[in-house]
């Protein structure tokens, strides 16, 4: 059984993949570093492969899937990822067009490939990493919660084609609230409320998308703010997220 994680070289991904490995997985690890993968025991090692791809890149997105298109993969995870904060006046545009390729350009790129070479053989499982921030608006970090959104989106769209065409393949969306990576340093930001720990949140993303579940939403508190997000206008949603996170910088 093999799995390929974009990101697991920290935080969330990196939990996924050693949950995959308890599990009995090969794991295909992708991101820029080797990060904390080299920190996994001789034994958890031989079970993975770090492969070094910047995804904001176009060309490496398909340079991957070139490099993979002999790999007989049972799971996808979609994970790499990062954000920013601060005012329309300071932010980095930059910074920003990377993130908008990161997390939208490239997982069109290789979701859209990888769910072709499943459907084409009916069997496989696709979980994508949005955020929390996909339930709603904030200021600060409009354009973070605006990628989120298009990956919850995307992932609705691709579940009910899925079902329309009757296939064994599922896709699920993970949409944590704050969880204690790297996040907040990347993104040069401090959470306002307590963060699930990475370790908690990798296992229990793991577990429902093994059960083929839609949205995998970790915490009783984020769990409500999913509640309510349906009933409540997006108005009142920005206001609420309006203090979840501090400008360091
Ligand atoms: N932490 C939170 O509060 C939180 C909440 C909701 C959603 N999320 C989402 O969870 C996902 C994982 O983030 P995390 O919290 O686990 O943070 P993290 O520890 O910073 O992990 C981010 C991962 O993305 C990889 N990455 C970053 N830039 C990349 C690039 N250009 N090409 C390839 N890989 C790249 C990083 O590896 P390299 O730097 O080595 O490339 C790393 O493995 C992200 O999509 C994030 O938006 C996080």
């Amino acid at each position: 059984m093999k799995a390929l994680i974009t990101g697991a070289s920290s935080g969330i991904g990196y939990e996924m993949a050693k949950e995959l490995i308890r599990l009995g997985y090969d794991i295909y690890c992708v991101s820029r570093k080797e990060g904390d993968l080299v920190n996994l025991s001789e034994k958890e090692k031989s079970h993975i492969e770090f492969h070094s791809y910047d995804l904001t890149k176009e060309s490496e997105c398909f340079r991957l899937l070139d490099e993979t298109k002999d790999l007989d993969l049972d799971i996808y995870i979609n994970n790499s990822g990062f954000g920013d904060i601060g005012y329309i006046t300071s932010t980095d545009i930059n910074k920003e067009i990377d993130m908008i390729k990161l997390n939208d350009i490239a997982l069109v790129i290789l979701t859209k490939e990888y769910l072709k070479r499943f459907i084409k053989k009916d069997k496989g499982r696709v979980l994508v990493t949005a955020s929390a921030a996909a339930f709603g608006c904030a200021p600060y970090m409009s354009c973070y919660y605006a990628t989120k959104s298009f990956c919850y989106s995307l992932v609705h769209g691709y579940y009910r084609e899925l079902k329309n065409m009757k296939s064994h393949v599922t896709i699920s969306v993970l949409c944590p609230g704050p969880v204690k990576t790297r996040f907040e340093e990347k993104a040069n930001t401090k959470f306002n409320v307590k963060p699930l720990s990475q370790e908690y949140v990798g296992k229990y993303a793991i577990k429902k998308m093994m059960k083929g579940k839609l949205e995998v939403v970790p915490g009783t508190s984020i769990k409500l703010l999913h509640a309510i997000s349906h009933v409540v206008p997006k108005k009142l949603i920005t206001k609420v997220l309006n203090k979840s996170a501090s400008i360091i910088k």
